[in-house]
């Protein structure tokens, strides 16, 4: 849908609900949004939830008032009613209400935003359930049985879950499991089957865009040593442009198009959801980039979808959407050039490191020269240092522009990791298993046969001593120069 359509949907779903409301007498609003005092019309269904949580909760009704929502007649009402069938359905003073408010009651007026979201991987976060790091918060970090919260380890529900989202689950009398929820996890799982929630980037009772335009907003959960999104960006020339010129921003404007509203610097959300004058806004933050850069060996984002013959948007398409992006602010080529630094920052990672150690450590596992229990050993945690916590930093790095993640916090504890940790503990297990003797020995003998090839490789000969003598002259040579240019200083 156009932006202008979509404005007029927005429209007249207004109007409707203006048809339903009351002026209510001492629900006034001294609002800055449209710069004047605006009277707040709630409808009778919610008149009383006001009253009261005016006393009860008086700052939540008074964000509520400051929003659009507000100005447009969305009170309690149109987002927590709930129908008696519903499996959250809470009696509460007179009323019939739903405590977790889902996408799916913000699609009955954004419906567009939803599709689009439901789509996305932030949908799907709540899948990790399961997965390799899982096995850390609920067993190696945490305990699901005498140290747990109804059931659940306490790791979990306060770390992973505030990040991907729980599975909300109602008890008896109607009120949601403590145990998992407060949760606005962005892959969070509904009581009525639908996923995600809204609120991980629009806050309530606000529901600002300025807040969902804050690249803090983002680094909620795109943070820290296994994807430092946030700190890149604060260490690019993009993140420092934004908080030079934050107050020229319009980060209220409504569009908010980058060359046309704003033109200082990009957010997140400018380069992955924001609209350009070609572009609307887009609520699938996968749509304009390429490659995926968190597994062990990174992929190109649609390689999943093709293996399973599963129709999707070619990585083609994503990287020129992104280009789009760029485009208002640099040259074409500047652009390309960017891209391919990118890209040879990746190949690098994957051909030198990521493939390698993957396939040593598979072959270990396949045949016992590692146990089948993850994380018992020192050389797993070895590779998942490697792979997820510095290998995606470098990665993190070189696609957004940041020199320090992608060198100093990426490829040089890379390299340490391969050549001080990985390759000695490698060989170590496998001498142990050689030792013992039975099936995995003959194993470890094939582990360390598949190392001495990898180590022969031309980019890590280096570490053999067998470096080319013309490479040994050239580093001579560079060394010379080097010490020339700061004699005497
Ligand atoms: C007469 C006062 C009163 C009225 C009317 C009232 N509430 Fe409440 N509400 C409260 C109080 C007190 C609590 C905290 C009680 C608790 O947590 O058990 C609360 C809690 C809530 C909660 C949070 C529950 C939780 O589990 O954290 C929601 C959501 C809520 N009210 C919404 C509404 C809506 C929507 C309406 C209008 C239909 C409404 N309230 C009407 C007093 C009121
Ligand atoms: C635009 C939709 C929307 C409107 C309008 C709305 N709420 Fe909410 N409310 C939410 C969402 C989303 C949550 C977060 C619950 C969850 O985790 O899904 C929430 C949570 C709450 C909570 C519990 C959370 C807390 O911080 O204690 C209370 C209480 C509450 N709302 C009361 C109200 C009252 C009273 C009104 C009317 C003034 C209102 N809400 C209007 C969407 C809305
Ligand atoms: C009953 C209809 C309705 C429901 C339900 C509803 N909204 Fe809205 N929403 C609106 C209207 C109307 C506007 C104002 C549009 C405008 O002014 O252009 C709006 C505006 C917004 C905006 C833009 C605010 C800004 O600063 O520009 C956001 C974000 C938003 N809603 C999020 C949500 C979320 C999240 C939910 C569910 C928790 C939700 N809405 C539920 C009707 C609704
Ligand atoms: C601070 C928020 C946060 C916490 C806490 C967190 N994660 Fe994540 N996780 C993320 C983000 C953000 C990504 C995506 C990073 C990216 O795109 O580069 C992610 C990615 C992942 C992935 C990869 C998904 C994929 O599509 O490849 C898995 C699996 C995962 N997390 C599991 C966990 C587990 C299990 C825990 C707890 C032990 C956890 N995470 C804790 C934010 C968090
Ligand atoms: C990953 C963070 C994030 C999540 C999750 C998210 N939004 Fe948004 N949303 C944004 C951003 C950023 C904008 C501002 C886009 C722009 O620059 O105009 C926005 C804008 C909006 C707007 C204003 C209209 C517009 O296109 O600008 C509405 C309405 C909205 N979101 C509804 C929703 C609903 C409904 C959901 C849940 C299905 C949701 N959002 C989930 C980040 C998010
Ligand atoms: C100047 C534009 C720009 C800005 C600003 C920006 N990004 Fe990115 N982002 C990119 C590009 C380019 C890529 C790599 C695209 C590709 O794979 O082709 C990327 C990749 C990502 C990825 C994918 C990582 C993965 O593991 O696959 C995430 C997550 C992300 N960015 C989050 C953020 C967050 C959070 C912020 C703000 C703190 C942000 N970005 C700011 C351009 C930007
Ligand atoms: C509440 C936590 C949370 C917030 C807030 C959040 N994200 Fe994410 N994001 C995640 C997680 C978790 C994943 C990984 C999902 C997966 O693959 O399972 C992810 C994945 C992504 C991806 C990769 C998508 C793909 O298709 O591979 C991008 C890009 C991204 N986020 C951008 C953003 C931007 C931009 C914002 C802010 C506007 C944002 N995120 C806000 C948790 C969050
Ligand atoms: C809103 C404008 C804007 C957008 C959009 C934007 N940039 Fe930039 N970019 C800037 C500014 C401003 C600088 C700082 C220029 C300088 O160094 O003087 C910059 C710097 C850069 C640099 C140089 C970094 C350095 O450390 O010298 C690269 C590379 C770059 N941008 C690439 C991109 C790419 C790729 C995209 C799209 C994914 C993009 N930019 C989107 C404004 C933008």
């Amino acid at each position: 849908m156009s932006l202008n359509a979509k404005k007029i949907v927005i429209g007249v779903i207004g109007l409707f609900f203006l048809g339903a409301l009351l002026i209510v007498g001492g629900v006034e609003s001294n609002k800055r949004i449209v710069g004047k005092k605006a009277s707040i019309k709630v409808s009778s269904e919610s008149k009383n939830c006001v009253g009261c949580h005016t006393v009860k909760s008086p700052s939540l009704i008074e964000q509520w008032k400051n929003s659009k929502h507000a100005l447009r007649g969305v009170g309690c009402m149109e987002c927590h009613k709930a129908e008696p069938e519903d499996k959250d359905a809470w009696k509460h003073q007179d009323a019939l209400i739903a405590v977790v408010v889902s996408p799916k009651d913000c699609s009955k007026c954004h419906a567009q935003e939803n599709e689009q979201f439901q789509a996305s991987h932030h949908a799907d976060a709540g899948k990790i359930i399961g997965s390799l790091d899982n096995v850390l918060a609920e067993v190696v970090e945490g305990d699901m049985n005498q140290l747990a919260l109804n059931g659940q380890s306490p790791v979990a529900i306060n770390g992973c879950w505030q990040c991907h989202g729980s599975v909300v689950k109602i008890m008896e009398n109607g009120r949601p499991d403590p145990a998992t929820w407060p949760n606005t996890g962005i892959g969070r799982i509904n009581p009525d089957g639908s996923k995600g929630s809204c609120t991980a980037c629009h806050s309530r009772h606000q529901f600002s865009v300025v807040v969902a335009r804050q690249p803090d907003s983002c680094g909620k959960c795109h943070m820290g040593p296994d994807h430092p999104q946030k700190e890149i960006y604060e260490e690019s020339k993009h993140g420092i442009a934004f908080k030079a010129f934050k107050e020229y921003m319009k980060l209220d404007a409504q569009p908010w198009r980058v060359g046309i509203e704003y033109s200082a610097a990009p957010t997140c959300a400018t380069c992955h959801m924001s609209a350009t004058s070609e572009m609307d806004v887009t609520h699938d933050v996968g749509m304009r980039i390429s490659w995926n850069l968190r597994p062990p060996i990174s992929e190109k984002i649609d390689a999943k979808a093709i293996k399973a013959g599963v129709e999707t948007v070619p990585w083609e398409e994503r990287r020129d959407n992104m280009k789009n992006v760029c485009g208002k602010c640099h040259a074409e080529n500047y652009v390309d050039s960017f891209y391919a630094q990118f890209d040879s920052a990746i190949v690098l990672y994957n051909e030198k490191y990521g493939k390698p150690s993957t396939k040593i450590i598979k072959m270990m596992k396949a045949g016992g020269v590692l146990t089948p229990t993850n994380f018992d050993e020192e050389l797993e945690w070895t590779y998942f240092y490697l792979w997820h916590h510095e290998g995606r930093r470098a990665r993190h790095g070189a696609s957004m522009m940041a020199p320090d993640y992608t060198q100093w916090h990426g490829f040089f504890e890379v390299a340490e990791r391969f050549y001080i940790h990985f390759v000695p503990q490698v060989r170590e297990a496998c001498e142990k298993a050689i030792h013992k003797g039975g099936d995995a020995a003959a194993k470890a003998r094939d582990v360390l046969a598949e190392l001495d090839l990898i180590l022969d490789r031309d980019e890590h000969k280096w570490f053999l001593g067998k470096m080319s003598d013309k490479e040994k002259a050239q580093r001579k040579e560079a060394a010379k120069e080097f010490k020339k240019r700061y004699a005497g200083n």
